[in-house]
């Protein structure tokens, strides 16, 4: 597995050794820019099954660094590919919802066509592109708005600016759904355990918690919920001001509506996904519970 310090190659670390033994991989095994050592590492490790968690995800630096993004977020993938044609391995693969522009205002499913709004969200599609090109058996998994309890995530973010300050601007006119990297690596090992046995198709599925809100409603049940939790904050609820994209000026355009229709994979794995607000329930209880241990929060 390859971006085991990220967000999903952490929770990834618990979930894949059900499968078998599991080698994780960091940037300092192997910088995945590098093909020949990404190709190198392959040889070694003679994989059965690639889970490439490894990705450039600084979605509006990507904009002023599209060489790295690319390397990333593309190139590497298509390494992987190959390989993954050359063995007969699984790749699994993370992508995005940046791959659509958010025009449609209905759920996208995986037949939709994609059409990204930004650098970040072009060079998953390359990478993509890719895994489809090279034939190989693949599972690409397109999830939305990702967090955990740790790294520099939206959660993280606001309850850190929630204790520093008693107002906040934040987006309203962006719908997502927000999905915890502990569920997609729970669903990550169930979808392989479906391809090993055929119940999966080789190809994109869609993975995300269910329902659907904005940065702004979301930001506001953090914080209201960090507050009932007896987190000590300078901001309530009440203080974070809704404003649109344009006005908020990011440098990276993002899709208006990127909810993500994910019945292709519940269907075909019996699943039901669990509303996007248990999952930041639990989220907001382990953050609570750390800190009244007096670890830190990211
Ligand atoms: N975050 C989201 O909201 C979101 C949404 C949809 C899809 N996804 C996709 O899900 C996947 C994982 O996302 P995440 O949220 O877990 O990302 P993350 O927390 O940013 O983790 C990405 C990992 O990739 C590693 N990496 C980046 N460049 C590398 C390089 N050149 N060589 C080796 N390792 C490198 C990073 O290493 P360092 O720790 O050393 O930087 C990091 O550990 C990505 O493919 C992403 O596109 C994410």
């Amino acid at each position: 597995m390859l971006g085991k310090a990220g967000q999903i190659g952490r929770e990834l670390r618990h979930t894949l050794p059900a499968l078998g033994e599991l080698v994780s991989l960091g940037r300092e095994d192997v910088d995945v820019c590098n093909q020949q050592a990404l190709r190198d590492a392959l040889s070694a490790q003679q994989p059965d099954v690639i889970v490439n968690a490894a990705g450039y995800t600084a979605v509006d630096l990507a904009e002023s660094h599209r060489e790295t993004a690319d390397l990333v977020n593309a190139q590497a993938v298509a390494t992987l590919a190959r390989y993954a044609k050359d063995a007969s391995a699984l790749l699994v693969h993370f992508s995005t919802d940046y791959v659509f522009d958010g025009a449609s205002t209905a759920a996208y499913t995986e037949t939709d066509a994609p059409s990204p709004l930004n650098v970040y969200g072009a060079t998953k599609l390359a990478g993509e592109a890719a895994i489809a090109a090279s034939t190989c058996n693949a599972l690409v998994l397109r999830c939305c708005w990702v967090y955990a309890t740790h790294g520099q995530n939206f959660p993280n973010t606001i309850l850190r600016l929630a204790r520093e300050r008693d107002s906040l601007e934040v987006v309203a006119d962006q719908i997502g759904t927000p999905t915890s990297a502990a569920l997609i690596a729970a669903v990550t090992q169930r979808a392989i355990e479906g391809r090993r046995r055929n119940v999966l198709a080789s190809g994109i599925y869609h993975l995300a918690a269910s329902g659907a809100t904005s940065w702004h409603a979301y930001a506001q049940y953090l914080v209201a919920g960090a507050a009932a939790r007896g987190m000590p904050l300078r901001l309530s609820p009440d203080g974070i001001r809704a404003v649109t994209s344009a006005a908020y000026g990011a440098a990276a355009t993002r899709p208006h509506h990127s909810r993500l229709d994910t019945s292709r994979l519940a269907g075909a794995l019996g699943l039901q996904l669990p509303d996007w607000a248990h999952g930041v329930d639990d989220l907001l209880d382990q953050l609570s519970d750390r800190e009244k241990c007096g670890a830190p929060n990211s």
